[in-house]
Formats: structure tokens, C-alpha cells, sequence
């Protein structure tokens, strides 16, 4: 009799769903699948990915709260990849997140040692807690490794973020994503472009439209941003005066030609009086002082929290970026967004003519920030603030295969 069954018959039938929540730990687990708490493990560790985990987490807290007798067990595991004060402990301050339960401290390296580390150690966890569904978010290594860890041990994955596609295989985010995808049980897709990707490559089953957690989390905090952060009067700036950018992807930070012609541009916008806020990421620091490049009159900052974020994003005249979540904040904001890349899995920020895509060539950069205008205002394609609540009664109703 395995461990499951003996302490089945070994409950009270009565009992057994009510007795299932309160008892100790490690009796939970032991019946959980019969009285079905459904445990998940949400697998974490870079800056975008605390963010989308936020209200996914919030919702589960609700539906604990309001199904009592039903309730989701979930346990946070952070691979480490991001791991500076201002990469990832000041999100868990920000957004009120509880410390993880795991961190596995694995930190940075190429992308084999990232992903290969993640996979072992995030297998140690999912063997001792025995998830019912692992939770993976977005594209980056600790995506993919916590989907692959999973799918091996044939725990159930779910991804949130699911379709996203730049048809650029060069990217590892895209290699990242497409794999993850193929892997996936649960596919929680941001945008019916998204749907349709997946439906191209043959991913029908197990699909849902939920909108973007990242618009939740976006929603549920600026209240909040606005009544803490100071950001605007610490740098001395006024709204709609100044223009604020990012850059970090390694197809611009590794190449020094591109990271040239990009810090060319931004330092033009400042010379024409415009004030230019540069957050910088470290992988692009660290890249600048290597290559001893200048920035003459941008205002270069350390990465800032996320509430000083979405205050610096929403009071901007003009952003420029290569994030994927700078180019949708941009959009949910109503700020004109000029995007440092060739193309974007974003691609209703240009439809709709919010976002435009400039590469990295300097005259390009400086004549899309200054003629940067609103686009139109059309059918609202990131969903109703409610994606943590929509993949909640997923997983809630969710029978397994
Ligand atoms: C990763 C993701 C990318 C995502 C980005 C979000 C992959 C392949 N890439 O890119 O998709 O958009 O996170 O920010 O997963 N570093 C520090 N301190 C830190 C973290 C990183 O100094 O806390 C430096 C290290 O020198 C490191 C470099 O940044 O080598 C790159 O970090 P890494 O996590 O490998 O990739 P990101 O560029 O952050
Ligand atoms: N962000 C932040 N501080 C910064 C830069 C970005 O809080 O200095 C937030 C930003 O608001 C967005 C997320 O980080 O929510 C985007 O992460 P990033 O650009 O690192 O990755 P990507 O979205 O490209 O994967």
C-alpha cells in the first residue's frame, strides 16, 4: 500500500476533506490527492517574474480566503538568476511578496551553467514537495529549466505567458518560450495573438485566454506607487518632461556596435534639452564600463524599485526600450514607446500605433523619441485586469490529465 492509500483508509471518510487543511504538513501531502488541495510550485528568479508571480499569488490568497474548504497549497521557489538588492529583494518589498520558500542561489553564468544548475536543484525541490502543477512565468532560463525539470518528473506544467512569439530564433528568450510551450499541460496565454501562435504549431489542447498578469500587477499597484514613491521629485522631474529608457537584452548589451549606436541616440535626445532617465540593468553596466562608453547627459541610475518604475513610466513623455514589460507598461499607460529591437512579441503596442521599432541606429532612436505620439485607441488586447483570477479557477477546476 503506498503512502497515499495507507493514510486514506486511515482516515475518518467523514473527516477527510476537513481534517486534509488543518493537520499537520506533511499529512496534507500524504492525502492531499485524494481530498484534493491542489499544491503548486511557482518557479521564479528574474526581475519580470516577480512581478508576473505577484497576482497570481494575490488570487490564490483570495481564493484561500473564500474557499476554505478547497484550498491551493503553493510553494515559492526562487532560482536565484537575479539576485542583487535592486533585482529582486526590492520587488518582494515592493509587491509585498512573502520571502521564498526555496532559493536556490544559483546566480549567473553562461547558459548552460544557468539552466543546468536550475534544472538539478529545482528537481530536488519538486521531488521532496511533490507539487501537483509547477507554475513557470515568462521566457528567461529559469522558465525554461523549471518546465523541463517538471515535464521529466511528469509533474503537470503551467505557463503563464504562454505564445509569445518574435520569429527570431537567435533570441534565447525565443528558444526558451517555444520549448516551454512544447512541454506545457496548461498554457495561460496574454493575448488571442498569443492563442493563435500556439494553435500554428499544433498547441490546441490545455489553452486559455486569460489576459496579461503583467497588466494586473500593473493596475494593482500604481495606487500604491503614487502614494509612496518620490521618484519624480527625488530626480527632479516634471510630467510629460522628460524621457525615460531601458536597455539590457543581450543582443544589444553583448554587441558593441549595437550598445554604441543605442547610448549615440539617447545621448542626442539629451542634447536637444530633453532630460534622459537610464535605469540601467547590470549585464548593460557592466558591458559600458568594459567597453568604456559614454552617456554625456543621460541620467544614469541603478535599477529602480517597481513602484519608482511605474511612476517614472507613467509621468514619461517618451520611453525607450528593449523590455518586453517596458513595451506593454508603455502601452497600458498611454505612453508613446520607441523600441530598441528589430521586432517585438508585443506586436498590438505597434498595431495600434503606441510602439515603434527603431533597431539601434542613432538617427533612427533620436527621430522616433522626438516625434513620438499617441496611437489609437482601439479594443484593449491585454484582458481586464483578472488574469491571476482566471488561471486560479483553472488550476481550481483543473483535473489533471
Ligand atoms: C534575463 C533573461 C531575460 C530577461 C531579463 C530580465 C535569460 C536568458 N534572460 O536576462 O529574458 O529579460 O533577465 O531582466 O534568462 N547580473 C548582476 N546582478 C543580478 C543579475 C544579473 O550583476 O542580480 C549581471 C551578471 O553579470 C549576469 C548578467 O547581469 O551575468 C546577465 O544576467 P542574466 O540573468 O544571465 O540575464 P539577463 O540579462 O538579466
Ligand atoms: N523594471 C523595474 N525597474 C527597472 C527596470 C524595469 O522595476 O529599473 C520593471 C518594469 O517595470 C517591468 C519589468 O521590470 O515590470 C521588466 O523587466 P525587464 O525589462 O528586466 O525584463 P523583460 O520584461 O524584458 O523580460
Amino acid at each position: 500500500m503506498d503512502g497515499y492509500t495507507d493514510a486514506w483508509e486511515r482516515a475518518d471518510a467523514g473527516e477527510r476533506r476537513k481534517s486534509g487543511i488543518f493537520i499537520e504538513s506533511v499529512v496534507i501531502r500524504e492525502i492531499r490527492g485524494f481530498i484534493e488541495i491542489m499544491k503548486i510550485a511557482d518557479i521564479v528568479g528574474a526581475r519580470p517574474q516577480f512581478i508576473k508571480v505577484a497576482p497570481v499569488l494575490r488570487a490564490i490568497q483570495r481564493h484561500n480566503e473564500t474557499h476554505p474548504e478547497n484550498p491551493i497549497q503553493e510553494v515559492l521557489v526562487h532560482t536565484g538568476q537575479h539576485y542583487d538588492y535592486e533585482m529582486s529583494g526590492v520587488f518582494f518589498d515592493d509587491l509585498g511578496l512573502k520571502p521564498p520558500d526555496y532559493h536556490l542561489g544559483v546566480g549567473s553564468g553562461t547558459h548552460g551553467y544557468q539552466t543546468g544548475e536550475m534544472l538539478k536543484r529545482i528537481e530536488e525541490v519538486l521531488l521532496a514537495e511533490k507539487p501537483d502543477v509547477v507554475m513557470v512565468y515568462g521566457d528567461t532560463n529559469s522558465t525554461l529549466a523549471g518546465a523541463l525539470a517538471a515535464a521529466k518528473l511528469r509533474i503537470p506544467v503551467a505557463h503563464v505567458e504562454a505564445g509569445l512569439r518574435s520569429f527570431n530564433k537567435r533570441m534565447a528568450e525565443e528558444i526558451n518560450r517555444v520549448l516551454t510551450d512544447h512541454i506545457s499541460d496548461l498554457l495561460f496565454c496574454p493575448t488571442q495573438t498569443a492563442v493563435e501562435n500556439l494553435r500554428r504549431e499544433g498547441i490546441t489542447q490545455g489553452v486559455y485566454l486569460v489576459g496579461d498578469v503583467m497588466y494586473d500587477a500593473a493596475l494593482q499597484y500604481l495606487a500604491l506607487a503614487e502614494q509612496k514613491s518620490r521618484i519624480l521629485e527625488r530626480l527632479g522631474l516634471k510630467p510629460k518632461d522628460y524621457a525615460l529608457a531601458t536597455v539590457h537584452r543581450a543582443e544589444n548589451a553583448d554587441d558593441p556596435q549595437r550598445l554604441r549606436a543605442i547610448f549615440a541616440g539617447l545621448e542626442a535626445i539629451a542634447q536637444t534639452g530633453l532630460p534622459v532617465i537610464l535605469p540601467l540593468h547590470p549585464r548593460t553596466c557592466k558591458q559600458a564600463e568594459s567597453l568604456g562608453l559614454s552617456l554625456n547627459g543621460v541620467r544614469v541610475l541603478e535599477p529602480v524599485s517597481y513602484l519608482d518604475m511605474l511612476l517614472l513610466e507613467k509621468n514619461a513623455r517618451v520611453i525607450l526600450t528593449d523590455s518586453g514589460g517596458v513595451q506593454k507598461e508603455a502601452f497600458f499607460f498611454r505612453v508613446p514607446c520607441v523600441t530598441l529591437r528589430e521586432e517585438t512579441e508585443w506586436v498590438e503596442t505597434v498595431e495600434t500605433g503606441w510602439n515603434v521599432l527603431v533597431g539601434c541606429d542613432r538617427e533612427r532612436i533620436l527621430g522616433a523619441a522626438l516625434a513620438a505620439q499617441s496611437g489609437v485607441e482601439s479594443a484593449w488586447p491585454y484582458g481586464d485586469g483578472k488574469a491571476g483570477e482566471k488561471i486560479t479557477r483553472v488550476l481550481e477546476g483543473w483535473e489533471g490529465e
